[in-house]
């Protein structure tokens, strides 16, 4: 069984879906949510789901390392960052090398990096006129949005899509696939 933190700023509902993922999944169990923002929608998702929830500031999560304590207590085995908008810090990087993802609403490396979330995203794709987009899983490194792509999945776009019908879009393939992904890298866990 192994332990997944999931990491989410805002809304959860790819957290949700994970958690429901593995609610009747043996092979994996999300056992903590952590969120930067107090009143994030995605901590009362945790909590109907009976899952501990934990705030961070940025004293505690960038200055100590006191952070990795919280993980080892929570024995967690993968960090899964869920519309998490802060850059993971080194350390936390190097506890975990190979054990962190994340999911990009869009085609990495296009439209990624410092800024890219969110409807920032959408409305460049938008903009740039792309006939299709899509998804990205991958590593979490040191910067933002450049670690190792796990996995892609695209959309077709058509003229009168709108940042907000490219968000809905973009949302389909995230619940579609994050959950699945997250499970077959889980069931191939390799200890370091
Ligand atoms: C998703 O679009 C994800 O790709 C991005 O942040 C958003 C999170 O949405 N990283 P939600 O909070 O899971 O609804």
């Amino acid at each position: 069984m192994k332990k997944i933190v999931i990491f989410a700023s805002g809304t959860g509902s790819n957290a949700l879906k994970i958690i429901e993922h593995f609610k009747k999944k043996s092979v994996g169990k999300v056992v903590l949510v952590v969120s930067n923002k107090k009143n994030a929608a995605v901590l009362d998702k945790a909590q109907q789901h009976n899952i501990p929830t934990l705030i961070i500031n940025r004293t505690s999560f960038y200055k100590s390392e006191s952070f990795l304590e919280v993980l080892k207590e929570y024995e967690a085995d993968l960090l899964v960052l869920a519309g998490f908008l802060w850059l993971v810090p080194a350390y936390l990087v190097k506890a975990y090398p190979q054990k962190i993802v994340n999911i990009h609403p869009a085609l990495l490396p296009k439209f990624g990096g410092k800024g890219m979330y969110g409807m920032n995203v959408h409305r460049a794709v938008y903009e740039a006129k792309e006939t299709q987009t899509g998804i990205t899983i991958h590593y979490v490194n040191e910067q933002y949005d450049e670690g190792a792509i796990i996995f892609q999945a695209t959309c077709a776009l058509t003229p009168e899509d709108l940042p907000e019908d490219i968000s809905s879009k973009i949302r389909v393939l995230e619940h579609g696939n994050f959950p699945r992904i997250i499970e077959e890298i889980v069931k191939n866990y390799k200890l370091e």
